[in-house]
């Protein structure tokens, strides 16, 4: 239960910032002890970082800074390279807000970002998650980043019963009583480094916690139990069609959807709407990008999004006739900044699609 009474947060300070000290990571964006973390770095790591594993985001990281290596360079890339350099990190509206933020940021900041959340707060891309980071590690403001990682921390010292999401509310407030005046941006980095490596989710390693006196739920026996998560909904399914439109010449249908809504402004195999009802033959071929003999290939692409999981049939045909679109060389489809789900679709079309339709059309 959250405590009612205030608590001197200082022995739990000077704990956790002692662990720091002696068992901090070391990462890519991460400035060395005693040294300020470039705000370009901390920005660019927290977007990235964003549902992705430290892991995952390490390379694409130093790719970016090797790329651009100051919001200068950034805003005057074209879109399509930081899309293309951001693919397979998923969830490509960071990309796109991502190099939104950078034009903001020389547009209104001259490059320099601001100190302050709420300067933070309504850059492009940048919601209060990331401004509280950014303030923190970057400038030591007195700010919080809660994450996934630092809610479970805070839901077990203080053994918060209230599953989430409702706890979120609380589990902010005990993180933000819990910062120092000084050493801020550490402090929130040592959350996170103990919520990654000790207070992990499964079989938490509370030996070495520098928090296991205080700690409520290790206290009770029950800190691998909490947080507690209110019973998912299902994701539901949706279902569509995908036309793999080849012509003579050796080249393969794309285009771009829409700049808004899911995957925005992203090169796509053309499909038809994505909906749980499904789809007829019939009804799909009305919209099909040319009208030909479709055939259809066997199996089904899958993919999970945030709120759906898709289930792609893949129909394929030669056409001669003109589409609207980019005809890509099947030997170049690298060159475009397919998302996962795209490249799945192509990988599926190129396995299952026969010689007929690598032969030249009638
Ligand atoms: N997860 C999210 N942001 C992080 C950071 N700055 N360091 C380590 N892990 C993180």
């Amino acid at each position: 239960m959250a405590s009612t009474s205030p608590r001197d947060p200082e022995p739990l300070q000077r704990a956790l910032l002692a662990w720091y000290d002696r068992h901090r990571r070391i990462l890519p964006w991460r400035a060395l002890p005693g040294q300020r973390a470039d705000p370009y770095h901390v920005w660019l790591s927290e977007i990235m970082l964003q549902q992705t594993s430290v892991v995952a985001v390490a390379p694409y990281f130093r790719d970016f800074l090797t790329h651009w290596p100051d919001v200068f360079g950034l805003a005057a890339a074209p879109l399509d390279d930081v899309l293309h350099a951001w693919q397979g990190l998923g969830y490509y509206a960071r990309a796109r807000n991502l190099h939104a933020c950078a034009r903001a940021l020389v547009e209104r900041h001259g490059g320099v970002f601001p100190d302050d959340i709420a300067s933070l707060r309504v850059l492009p891309g940048i919601g209060e998650y990331t401004a509280g980071a950014i303030a923190a590690i970057a400038f030591d403001r007195k700010a919080t980043a809660v994450d996934g990682n630092v809610e479970r921390v805070v839901a077990r010292l203080d053994a918060v019963m209230t599953p989430l999401p409702e706890a979120k509310p609380a589990l902010r407030r005990i993180a933000a009583g819990l910062v120092p005046d000084r050493r801020a941006g550490d402090f929130a980095q040592a959350m996170m480094d103990l919520g990654a490596t000790v207070c992990t989710p499964r079989k938490p390693n509370c030996v070495l916690c520098p928090w296991r006196e205080p700690c409520a739920a290790r206290a009770r026996g029950i800190a691998e139990q909490l947080p507690g998560r209110a019973a998912k909904k299902t994701k539901p399914t949706r279902r569509g069609i995908a036309f793999w439109t080849l012509r003579r010449d050796g080249t393969v249908l794309l285009r771009r959807r829409p700049e808004s809504g899911l995957l925005g402004g992203m090169i796509e195999v053309p499909s038809t709407a994505w909906r749980e009802e499904g789809w007829t033959l019939p009804a799909a071929l009305g919209e099909a990008p040319v009208a030909a003999r479709w055939r259809t290939l066997p199996g089904l692409v899958r993919h999970s999004f945030t709120h759906f999981d898709l289930e792609l049939t893949v129909l394929t045909a030669q056409t001669a006739a003109a589409a609207e679109g980019i005809w890509a060389p099947l030997d170049r489809l690298g060159d475009h900044a397919l998302p996962n789900l795209m490249k799945k679709v192509v990988e599926h079309a190129l396995r299952h699609s026969g010689p007929e339709e690598a032969a030249p059309a009638v």
